[in-house]
């Protein structure tokens, strides 16, 4: 069942109607107090840039900025720190003890960074399964936080497959930022970890002025959880109206564009991508119904307009990885070309329209060329 609104099948885009209005439960409220105990915790900057806003014929546009956030150059340590700890406390419960563990997980490089990290500051073993075409920088980066590290010579979801049957020893667990059916909880831990970036992006706004909040949110997607985040946030509240919320994919690995379009979640064959966060063929099982009830759009873009974002935002002073940029590049390609007013009224962008493109990663977490 798609009611895709484009008549253009040349564009990979995907527009629903209703789900600004869409609603969900809130996240609990000490998620971000448990973020403000962490050492090195301070929100990560909202950088207004006039620039973009001329461009895109927009009011105003803020990029969230993921560069540094809890001493690593991705957004990805809110949710492991926040499951980490939720995991620890349970399992410390039941057993009466903390006795050491080993958080196993797969990662197209910063959700295994973060685990690897978290691990070492507890005192706790990492065990992170990479699956091919993540830089190798990235992967020496997750050996270099003292994880044992396990190359997959396939694509994302068989990593996942991997590390999931690795953790299935007693003294082992399983954080993975993606949900199935059975394991659902501790990917929802991920999720609600991420609230964090949503929570400081309400503070910054209003402390620049735009009480209103936003009115567009672009989100990068991999698996859909940060987007789950995304929708819970802006979706859990009593205002009317939420703002448009789109998601950014890579052309190559565009399942929560190709499940929108289905109806439907499924799983697609991915490609390569300097944009390595985001290629993933499977939707998070969880993140699915807000991703159907609360996202207005999706689109995917190629590399190239990656790179071309990430090389303009670095002239415009934000270091972006390639997963990074790719909000601005896939509301730029939603903005210009054929069809674009029509893609315009969907995202209910005016000439005074707030834009909030998440900046997901900085160049040192993804350092593909970006020119
Ligand atoms: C930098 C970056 N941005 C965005 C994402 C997408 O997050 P999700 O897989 O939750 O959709 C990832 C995931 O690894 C990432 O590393």
């Amino acid at each position: 069942m798609s009611d895709n609104d484009s008549s253009l099948p040349a564009l990979p885009w995907f527009a629903r109607s209703g789900a600004r209005t869409w609603r969900c439960e809130p996240v609990p409220a000490d998620v971000r107090d448990f973020h403000r105990t962490l050492p090195g915790y301070s929100p990560t900057p909202l950088r207004e840039l006039p620039e973009l806003a001329e461009e895109l014929g927009v009011g105003r546009v803020f990029v969230k900025d993921e560069s540094s956030r809890l001493g690593l150059p991705a957004f990805k340590a809110l949710g492991a720190s926040w499951a980490v700890h939720r995991t620890l406390a349970e399992r410390a419960a039941r057993t009466g003890e903390r006795v050491p563990v080993t958080l196993v997980t797969a990662t197209d490089g910063n959700h295994g960074r973060a685990v690897a990290r978290t691990a070492r500051l507890l005192g706790q073993h990492a065990h992170v399964f990479v699956p091919r075409g993540v830089h190798p920088e990235a992967v020496a980066a997750i050996a270099g936080e003292g994880a044992e590290v396990s190359r997959v010579e396939g694509p994302y979801d068989e990593a996942v497959r991997r590390a999931a049957a690795a953790a299935e020893r007693p003294d082992a667990v399983l954080v993975q930022d993606t949900a199935w059916p059975g394991y659902e909880r501790i990917p929802g831990w991920i999720v609600e970890g991420y609230s964090t970036l949503c929570a400081e992006v309400d503070e910054q706004l209003a402390a620049a002025g735009a009480v209103e909040g936003p009115t567009l949110v672009a989100v990068p997607v991999g698996v859909g959880s940060l987007a789950q985040a995304v929708v819970t946030h802006y979706r859990s509240r009593s205002a009317d109206q939420g703002p448009a919320l789109l998601a950014v994919e890579p052309e190559v690995a565009a399942c929560v564009l190709q499940s929108l379009a289905a109806g439907e979640p499924v799983s697609v064959a991915t490609g390569d991508t300097t944009m390595a966060g985001l290629n993933c063929g499977t939707p998070s099982s969880i993140a699915w119904p807000y991703l159907y009830g609360g996202l207005d759009a999706a689109i995917a873009v190629s590399d190239a307009a990656g790179a071309r974002a990430a090389a303009d935002l670095a002239a415009l002073g934000v270091s972006s990885g390639p997963c990074g940029a790719a909000s601005l590049a896939g509301l730029r390609a939603a903005l210009t070309g054929v069809g674009a007013d029509e893609r315009r009224t969907a995202l209910g962008l005016e000439t005074s329209s707030v834009v909030v493109l998440l900046s997901t990663e900085g160049t040192a977490a993804n350092p593909h060329a970006v020119d």
